[in-house]
């Protein structure tokens, strides 16, 4: 049976409080497709105003520290940003394993952080163009996947996988359909082998410049659970025809 849709959005370093208004729109019209999870993933600082304005709407964060609290200045926890009112986070991001030189052993600390606290995870794994014009696509991001998947997913709390080909994030391009079935099945593989039955419950979502023109054809490939989305969560106008294409594809 195919998993639930999740599509969330990734604000990334956008948002003030005069877009609350936005936020509350998206909400509002998500209400018309509860057989699909939405998300808004907003800047740390965003999060508490955002959950306030939206009972009930899954908020997220963008990043996690691993560690509960301590001497980390400038960084937020697991906890905080419950604490604020998101109930997900990302988790290794590509611009943050790229700027901020994150490894996949913090992206593991980070997920296992979170997922112990009870915030749901969206964790991202991505090729580079050259990875990927080498035919290396598949192995590399399959190791990638292995070294920083969480050790358990026991507990409540939601996991899912965000495969974003770091050459289609923000550029307008986006794999061929076959290549994007090809990743996500031996990510799937991937996840059964670590979690057995339950890695068969886990949403593997696709990112990179998906809109309202390609999600269709992104959701009707086997093992796309799913989308995590950038530039086109922005706004309610942009944001609500790739929400309606993950109800469609049911
Ligand atoms: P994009 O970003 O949709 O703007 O390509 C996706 C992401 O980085 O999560």
């Amino acid at each position: 049976m195919a998993l639930k849709k999740l599509v969330a959005g990734n604000w990334k370093m956008h948002g003030l409080s005069s877009d609350i208004g936005e936020i509350q729109a998206i909400a509002e019209a998500s209400r018309q497709y509860p057989q699909v999870d939405v998300a808004l993933c907003v800047p740390t600082i965003l999060i508490e105003r955002a959950a306030r304005a939206v009972p009930g709407f899954a908020i997220g964060g963008q990043d996690v520290h691993h560690a509960e609290k301590g001497a980390h200045t400038g960084c937020v926890s697991a906890h905080m940003m419950r604490d604020a009112g998101a109930v997900l986070t990302i988790v290794g991001h590509s611009e943050r394993r790229e700027a901020q030189r994150e490894s996949n052993d913090q992206v593991k600390a980070k997920a296992e952080a979170a997922l112990s606290c009870g915030l749901g995870v969206i964790l991202c794994v991505g090729e580079t163009l050259e990875v990927r014009e080498a035919g290396d696509a598949v192995a590399s991001v399959e190791a990638q996947l292995d070294a920083s998947l969480p050790r358990t997913l026991a507990g409540e709390a939601d996991f899912a996988i965000a495969y974003e080909p770091i050459w289609a994030i923000g550029s307008g391009k986006v794999p061929t359909a076959a290549e994007i079935g090809e990743m996500h099945a031996a990510l799937r593989r991937r996840l059964i082998a670590a979690y057995d039955d339950s890695g068969g419950d886990v949403r593997i979502l696709y990112g990179g410049s998906v809109k309202g023109s390609n999600a269709a054809e992104i959701f009707a490939v086997a093992n796309v659970d799913g989308a995590l989305v950038g530039g086109a969560s922005l706004k309610a106008a942009d944001f609500m025809p790739i929400v309606a294409a993950a109800a469609a594809a049911g």
